[in-house]
């Protein structure tokens, strides 16, 4: 494969655009663009032929491995378009090297990370209509890699395909930024280490499902996970990366191969760390926890996640005890943090380092 900054990345636009839906209508994941990235894998040519087509559906024969065996990964990263009209990609770099993690840990050969960025900046440039404006409002772009050969032996496939495509979202609970009822469960386990949790893969996302119906049946939003051996340590809140305040110490669990890298994880560190916070990226216990919102130390406790940003957690349940957080409001560090994160993503705050990038809304075709 040559270069990964000349490798030119072909165009062909739809016949048949359709028509954009209105800002207040958007949801999570519902519509798509008019196009999508395409880009395929074999052992003889490498990556190849990359290339933004009309939007369409795959035609998979019923063999096809990923289908079965589920060699599969996906990212997912946003674009926002400012007050100032500019379309900026949030983190576009840090989403195309956890891509090649996901990758790595799923045996997909990795693809170029200059190649990968620039399909997210070819994608939103072809679909650039379709990036919402209303505040709250973004482009949620998801590039996923397929095992595409066509057998039933499970090994790692020797044909793959990777694929872009883009779907302008509103908020991504339908309430709002509104603190969350979760549930620490002790009978589910979303990964164990030496697994797939820190893979960005469907796997993941099919093992919480059992876990999560459990939890909304109790009337719980999300599932606060436990790892898999002593069903004792802290690790995820439903699709996301979980943090708290325990008295004047911010807590996040530790990248120990069973939760993902998250980059909203990443970006709040980095910001609790410039504002001079007390953090700590260390086990920590569901006994801990429900110590410290026994005798009031548990001050706030929010998810981090793409979709979300920031989802405060308002009531903790484990073994039958539930204890609010904050009186259940949304906490004052909370509100903090998804303000600035907001900020940066549409270019009314500064980005001092340098998170964002302007996409230029022509492609050579
Ligand atoms: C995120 O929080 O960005 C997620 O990973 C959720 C996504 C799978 C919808």
């Amino acid at each position: 494969m040559s270069s990964s900054n000349e490798t030119p990345i072909s165009l062909t636009r739809t016949r048949t655009p359709h028509p954009r839906p209105a800002d207040s209508s958007l949801s999570f994941g519902k519509v798509f663009t008019d196009h999508m990235f395409v880009m395929n894998y074999t052992e003889e040519k490498g990556w190849h032929d990359p290339r933004v087509v009309p939007y369409a559906p795959f035609s998979l024969d019923p063999a096809t491995s990923v289908l079965h065996y589920g060699q599969a990964i996906f990212d997912g990263l946003k674009a926002f378009r400012g007050a100032d009209g500019t379309i900026r990609l949030f983190r576009a770099q840090r989403h195309a090297e956890r891509l090649n993690k996901s990758a790595r840990a799923l045996c997909i050969p990795e693809l170029d990370v200059n190649l990968v960025r620039r399909s997210f900046e070819a994608i939103v440039a072809a679909d650039h209509e379709w990036v919402p404006s209303t505040p709250g409002t973004a482009l949620y772009i998801r590039p996923t890699i397929i095992a595409t050969d066509v057998m039933l032996g499970v090994h790692p496939s020797h044909s793959y395909t990777y694929f872009v495509i883009c779907s302008p979202v509103g908020a991504y609970y339908k309430e709002g930024v509104k603190p969350v009822r979760i549930l620490a469960s002790d009978n589910h386990v979303r990964a164990v280490k030496g697994g797939l949790g820190e893979a960005k893969t469907a796997a993941n996302y099919a093992a919480s499902l059992s876990g999560q119906a459990e939890a909304e049946k109790q009337g719980y939003t999300q599932v606060l996970w436990l790892d898999g051996v002593e069903r004792k340590w802290i690790d995820e809140v439903g699709t996301m990366n979980i943090m708290m305040k325990i008295g004047d110490e911010v807590i996040t669990p530790p990248l120990a191969g069973t939760i993902l890298d998250g980059v909203t994880r990443n970006s709040i560190l980095q910001l609790l760390r410039d504002w001079g916070h007390k953090v700590s990226e260390r086990p920590v216990s569901i006994d801990e926890v429900m110590a410290a919102g026994r005798n009031g130390t548990l001050k706030e406790m929010w998810g981090t996640g793409t979709a979300a940003v920031v989802s405060p957690v308002g009531e903790l349940g484990y073994k039958g005890e539930n204890i609010k957080i904050g009186g259940g409001q949304t906490g004052e560090l909370t509100q903090k943090l998804y303000d600035a994160i907001v900020g940066i993503q549409y270019g009314r705050a500064p980005d001092a380092h340098g998170w964002t990038t302007p996409v230029k809304v022509t492609v050579a075709a």
